[in-house]
């Protein structure tokens, strides 16, 4: 199964390009596996708004998907209109605007049709690009830690199958250090307010047979302070130039408690992830979400009813608490001093 995808429609043959995209509604997972069938770009921007569709990754592939879905609905100027409000659903994963980007480039140089086959590109290159991380991550992990055959490691937010196309980033390593034998457990951090970790990363440990256990946030602390952890791995969705990376909030604290602890605390995460254009973290924006997914929790109120409340999205993990970042083109030694700037820049995939 794909988290995301692009289902071509039964006239396509007659009329090539025609189609649909398919994915995982992950507002109802873990109870209920259900693909939505998608033929707007309104429903397209909803769907990425309210996080059935998440993680940078599969973000990206929604964009790219997406301007083709509304080259081959919509007439130019509203497609327009309607692929820059797709770019701008939510601002701090870099992958969704590089979706965007790359099959807006190839509409405009070739039309529809190569909107299509861009977007195809971007979600096979995704698909390439885990199986690359998984392979990357787990050599460094041995590099980095060489005398533990398995490996206790944690993890926050969602960074599996689920936040990509096929496979994932960080759950991605994990998953291949359990195929290998070498994963003691996971530990997988709740993830407040909208409970990736709970909801979406243990039912992927549970489905790929893996141990583990879900910690509220503010446990992650006292985990690897005991010396139960021998690695953190986490996903990215925008990386900076100087390798100040964005994450899930409560990924910051965590990076304090890994460097506290001296835990190695690794960044997995596609070349298409990091952002050239961004010097360092300051200049990352950060996607507010509104106070009312902290105020109710599935729909109960659980502070006073007039209690404000402070809801980010994401953090900025400074690059001096980062061991290293992992991508599907290199490993780049943040501890020893290397940037994603300074470090030789690899092809983009598409
Ligand atoms: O708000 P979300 O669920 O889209 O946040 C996702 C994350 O923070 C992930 O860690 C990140 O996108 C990397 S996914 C491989």
């Amino acid at each position: 199964m794909r988290t995301i995808d692009w289902i071509p429609a039964d006239d396509a043959e007659r009329e090539p390009g025609r189609g649909f995209i398919r994915l995982v509604d992950q507002t109802l997972l873990p109870d209920s596996l259900v693909e939505l069938d998608i033929h707007d770009l309104d429903v397209l921007v909803d769907a990425i708004q309210r996080l059935a569709v998440r993680g940078a990754p599969a973000l990206g592939v929604a964009g790219a998907l997406g301007v083709a879905l509304a080259a081959q609905n919509l007439p130019a100027d509203l497609a327009r209109q309607a692929i820059a409000e797709l770019r701008e659903a939510r601002p701090t994963a870099v992958n969704l605007a590089y979706g965007v980007d790359t099959a807006l480039a190839a509409l405009e140089r070739g039309g529809a049709l190569a909107a299509l086959e861009a977007a195809l590109r971007v979600r096979d290159a995704d698909i390439a690009a885990c199986v690359a991380m998984a392979e990357r991550g787990t050599d460094a992990l041995t590099r980095l830690i060489p005398d533990r055959a398995a490996l206790t490691v944690l993890t926050i937010c969602n960074t599996g199958a689920l936040a990509a196309v096929e496979h994932g980033t960080a759950l991605g390593v994990v998953a291949k250090l359990h195929r290998d034998g070498r994963l003691v457990r996971a530990i997988a951090c709740e993830t407040r307010p909208l409970l990736q970790g709970a909801r979406l990363t243990a039912w992927e440990l549970g489905r790929m047979g893996a141990s583990y256990d879900v910690i509220v946030d503010s446990a992650a602390a006292i985990t690897l302070a005991r010396g139960g952890v021998d690695a953190v791995l986490v996903g990215a969705d925008r990386i900076a130039a100087n390798g100040d990376t964005a994450n899930k909030i409560g990924t910051f604290a965590v990076a304090l408690a890994a460097a506290r602890a001296g835990v190695p605390f690794l960044v997995v995460a596609p070349e298409t992830t990091i952002d050239p254009a961004t010097p360092n973290g300051d200049a990352i924006e950060i996607e507010d979400r509104g106070g009312a997914e902290v105020r109710f929790f599935r729909g109960v109120r659980v502070t006073p009813p007039d209690a404000t409340a402070l809801n980010p999205a994401f953090d900025v993990t400074p690059a001096d608490l980062i061991t290293a970042i992992v991508t599907d083109a290199r490993v780049i030694d943040v501890v020893a001093g290397d940037t994603p700037a300074s470090d030789t820049p690899a092809a983009r995939p598409v």
